[in-house]
């Protein structure tokens, strides 16, 4: 273990970049073939992944993390700075603070390669620094498709301390998360795993006619596609879906909007979880939240047709990866199955459903997926809200295995029409304490966490490590 440990770190740090340690290593490993050989290897990768995970973020004591600032900054020299990386730190539980933390777009050994460095004046903070991310493609093969498995590094890297550098962390995609973490999590069941969500996953830049924006006030809650999402490590998706009987084409009817707003056709977005169901052994949660538009009549009883449309396409593009809750689904109050039974049976989506009309008829829908919501714009509110919610979930006698923070504020109406604001800015205001509350407060309980501008908070790494943390305490 420790030979393999300084291997990993060393090729780590090497310009080679830590992806490819992981991928390279195991190599020689390979080459006998008797089963204790198999069966060392197979240990010797596990270990390697482990420590990989170690290479990547590592600190003697606290955290640092890489989060990227989701509103625009306006240049004093005119022009915008979009994607700024922040650097973040929480050393509140350590007998000493680092001095300082920089930016790095390597493993940092020295400070003499840092971007920028920044000196650390509290226990936990921030900084904001005038560098884009960029063009972030999706490192290790995943930008065209499936890519190797295991965290990898995008290039910001963040490291803290005094002369020599003791705290380090990197911009991560999470691509196969529940597969390189299975020997402890799978025993957990659905409802207590730790689950990072994106809240209207659908709106992250639009796909009509008349706009392919992907920067808008108002309406777009994420930017990054549906697959990017995924390779990032989201498994929740919250799904606004309206009904659009001007197409010619049934499955060109269905779109997913904010609210009234169209955004883009829902098809495609079914054929990105496809091809990532296809391609990896991770369980995703589809929730169909709202259906803002054309499927209920004015006295709002359900159009039937335009409900077993949308379910024929799902079932269509999606159906041989869903888990039936009529096969799946345990007793009410309970926490649903575990993520070894759903991968067991090699079926990987749950498709939730807002209307337990249609589910009583169609029994391989899960039923309504309770959404806490604060429906507020004040910050103060939302965590207030949240922290009560969360302190009372899951209901002793609930339907849905699941439940799911709204870890968002919602802009008011007047808000919109003044242009006060933006979803961009409204994120900002919450996102860090969103990352704070849920490695505190929410840590024991929540399941889902779904938000906007997810790369703006850290809660992809922090929901692996509580449902790690979790298992271990089975
Ligand atoms: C960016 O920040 C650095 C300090 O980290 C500063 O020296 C530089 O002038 C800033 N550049 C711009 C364009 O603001
Ligand atoms: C968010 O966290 C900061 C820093 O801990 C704190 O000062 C602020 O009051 C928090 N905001 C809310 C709305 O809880």
């Amino acid at each position: 273990m420790a030979v393999s440990w300084y291997v990993v770190a060393f090729l780590a740090a090497s310009a080679l970049g830590a992806s490819i340690a992981l991928s390279y290593i195991p190599y020689p490993l390979r080459t006998p073939s008797t089963d204790t050989n198999i069966k060392i290897s197979r240990i010797m990768r596990h270990l390697i992944r482990v420590s990989n995970q170690q290479v990547f973020e590592k600190s003697a004591c606290g955290k640092v993390w890489v989060t990227v600032h989701s509103p625009n900054i306006r240049l004093p020299g005119g022009g915008n700075l979009l994607d700024a990386i922040e650097l973040n730190w929480d050393f509140s539980t350590c007998s000493n603070v680092p001095k300082q933390i920089g930016l790095f777009n390597n493993w940092p050994l020295s400070w003499n390669q840092a971007l920028a460095v920044f000196a650390v004046e509290s226990a936990e903070g921030f900084v904001i620094t005038n560098i884009s991310l960029g063009d972030s493609k999706l490192p290790a093969g995943w930008d065209i498709g499936t890519g190797l498995k295991g965290p990898h590094c995008l290039w910001p890297w963040v490291g803290a301390g005094d002369s020599h550098i003791r705290a380090h962390n990197c911009l991560k995609i999470q691509p196969t998360w529940m597969e390189d973490n299975a020997e402890r999590i799978n025993k957990l069941r659905i409802g207590d795993l730790a689950i990072p969500g994106a809240h209207n996953a659908g709106a992250w830049r639009f796909d009509t006619e008349i706009s392919t924006l992907s920067r808008d006030s108002f309406v777009l809650c994420q930017d990054r596609s549906i697959w990017a999402q995924l390779v990032h490590g989201i498994r929740y998706f919250d799904f606004r879906i309206a009904y659009y009987d001007f197409y010619p084409r049934e499955e060109d009817r269905y779109w997913l909007n904010h609210n009234l707003i169209r955004v883009r056709p829902l098809v495609p977005l079914l054929r990105e979880i496809r091809a990532f169901l296809d391609s990896t052994k991770e369980v995703v949660f589809l929730d169909a939240h709202h259906f803002p538009m054309g499927f209920y009549h004015q006295n709002g009883a359900p159009i039937r047709e335009v409900h077993m449309g949308l379910l024929r396409l799902v079932q269509r593009e999606l159906g041989p990866h869903i888990a039936p809750a009529s096969q799946f689904a345990t007793a009410h109050g309970t926490r649903g199955p575990t993520l070894q039974t759903l991968v067991d049976a090699d079926r990987r989506l749950l498709f939730s459903y807002v209307d337990n009309n249609i589910v009583a008829g169609n029994r391989w829908l899960w039923p309504i997926l309770p959404h806490l919501w604060a429906n507020t714009n004040s910050p103060v509110e939302l965590f207030q809200y949240l922290d009560r919610m969360i302190d009372s979930y899951p209901q002793p006698s609930a339907r849905s295995p699941l439940f799911s923070a709204m870890a968002q504020t919602t802009p008011s109406v007047l808000d919109i029409v003044l242009l006060r604001g933006s979803l961009r800015d409204n994120a900002d205001a919450v996102n860090r304490n969103v990352t704070s509350r849920l490695t505190s407060r929410w840590r024991q309980r929540a399941n889902i966490v779904s938000s906007d501008f997810y790369l703006a908070n850290d809660v992809i790494d922090v929901s692996i490590a509580i449902s790690v943390e979790r298992s271990n305490r089975l």
